[in-house]
């Protein structure tokens, strides 16, 4: 197809430079993230989770966007908003690109959101360029952090045709069933399997999204091609001993429910380390909660993630058997439950070639290729589908927390990648005919 108004896809210049159109259009995102941003359940901070009223809100904002641009636009029965640029024909297959709008508490305000709204932008931008050989759709997902409920990626799941009926049940801090929450959202749990996407239809899955680590920023590129996404799981973990008196209660008759929890978390950290994968405990609750009561009973979170599920499930085992050295030792029983899991997915070669495509035509010469520790929507997508992301340098690798950042000059570059790297999926495809 003729190339878009973005950069020629030879005669690279250079030094990475962004078209005009890019530019302007780096310049409307980062104004609309900072829009989104105020859009949380948070005074002073971002947190919009998974069916809440917030999240309602930026659906119906980013809707009017989509329209904007010339979408036609639809939320589907998982609360995930879609927005499409349709081919010649009804049955034309479906070329997917986007990613999340959802975020984690007190979170920055890149995360997600910008990669939905360069895909927008991009969607918008190769419509007017000219026929696609398949329709563009464009979907913000609705839960792709787990903030709420736990477990993580649940609308892209939707999307994949993966939901898991066991999910029904999943509570979030205040008891509220995620069942109750669709209901309460105005979403009919009966109906999820209508949010599946037929995967015959599907040509693949284009995630741009920002780093959340150091690596562009260190090799001095804004731009980097995936090539794959990290394996994960997620638990959440019971610690139950003993409440008693603070005072009265020497140490040999202690079963310290926080102290287990304690020296459990710090297990976490020392076999991760051994092992090159890497262990968080982001949460901790005691009850009774009191100044002068031993711990009784002790809540804690585990996100564990490595480069590939065989590895990650060793480690988990290590980890479980230190949890019951810990636990027999203080006569504590130490009981997790698995709330999310999620295997390590892997780019597609041609998909990953577009996205090359795309850096190259910016000027970059030899692109960054790297390994993804985040969790991203591609993974659920990668189960059905090619997938393939186009990272974003975000200095001092910092995300998950307000300074997060991410250059308009680097969106700039990243929209042209983008466009180019769709533009070369098309040419792909009529090669192949
Ligand atoms: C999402 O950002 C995750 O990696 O947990
Ligand atoms: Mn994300
Ligand atoms: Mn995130």
């Amino acid at each position: 197809m003729t190339p878009a108004t973005g950069p020629a896809t030879t005669d690279a210049p250079a030094t990475p430079t962004a078209s005009a159109r890019a530019i302007a259009d780096a310049a409307t995102i980062v104004r609309w993230c900072d829009t989104l941003a105020a859009v949380s359940q948070d005074d002073g901070r971002t947190t919009r989770v998974y069916l809440s009223p917030e999240h309602a809100r930026v659906n119906a904002m980013v809707a009017e966007w989509m329209q904007d641009a010339g979408l036609r636009t639809w939320q589907d029965a998982a609360g995930n908003l879609h927005g499409i640029v349709d081919a010649a024909t009804p049955d034309a297959p479906v070329l997917l690109l986007g990613s999340h709008l959802d975020t984690v508490v007190d979170a920055g305000r890149y995360d997600g959101v910008v990669g939905v709204l360069m895909a927008i932008r991009t969607a918008a931008r190769l419509a007017a360029s000219g026929p696609l050989p398949f329709a563009l759709q464009v979907i913000a997902f609705s839960d792709e952090e787990g903030t709420r409920f736990g477990k993580a990626l649940l609308g892209s799941s939707a999307v994949a045709g993966v939901w898991d009926d066991a999910w029904w049940d999943l509570e979030d801090g205040d008891g509220t069933t995620l069942r109750q929450a669709f209901t309460d959202f105005g979403l009919d749990p009966a109906r999820v399997g209508e949010a599946a996407l037929p995967p015959e239809r599907l040509v693949g899955y284009l995630e741009a999204h920002i780093e959340q680590g150091p690596s562009l920023e260190q090799a001095g590129q804004a731009l980097g091609v995936v090539t794959s996404i990290a394996s994960a799981r997620r638990f959440s973990v019971e610690a139950v001993g003993e409440a008693r008196h603070a005072g009265g209660t020497p140490y040999e008759r202690r079963h310290d429910a926080l102290l287990a929890a304690a020296e459990a978390a710090l297990a976490v950290e020392r076999i991760c380390r051994a092992e090159q994968h890497v262990g968080t405990v982001g949460t901790m609750s005691v009850e009774p909660g009191a100044v002068n009561v031993v711990p009784g009973l002790a809540r804690f979170s585990v996100d564990l993630r490595g480069e590939f599920d065989e590895g990650r499930d060793r480690v988990w085992e290590s980890i479980t058997a230190a949890f019951d050295e810990i636990g027999a030792r203080r006569g504590v029983t130490v009981s997790p439950t698995e709330v999310h899991r999620a295997p390590a997915v892997f780019c597609a070669p041609a998909l990953m070639d577009a996205v090359r495509a795309g850096i190259a035509a910016t000027g970059e010469v030899a692109p960054v290729e790297l390994f993804s520790r985040a969790g991203h929507d591609a993974m659920s997508l990668g189960l059905v589908t090619d997938v393939a992301m186009l990272f974003l340098r975000n200095p001092d690798g910092i995300s998950h927390h307000p300074d997060e950042f991410v250059s308009e000059d680097d969106v700039a570059l990243g929209l042209d990648a983008l466009a180019v790297a769709v533009e070369r999926i098309a040419d792909d495809r009529a090669e192949t005919r």
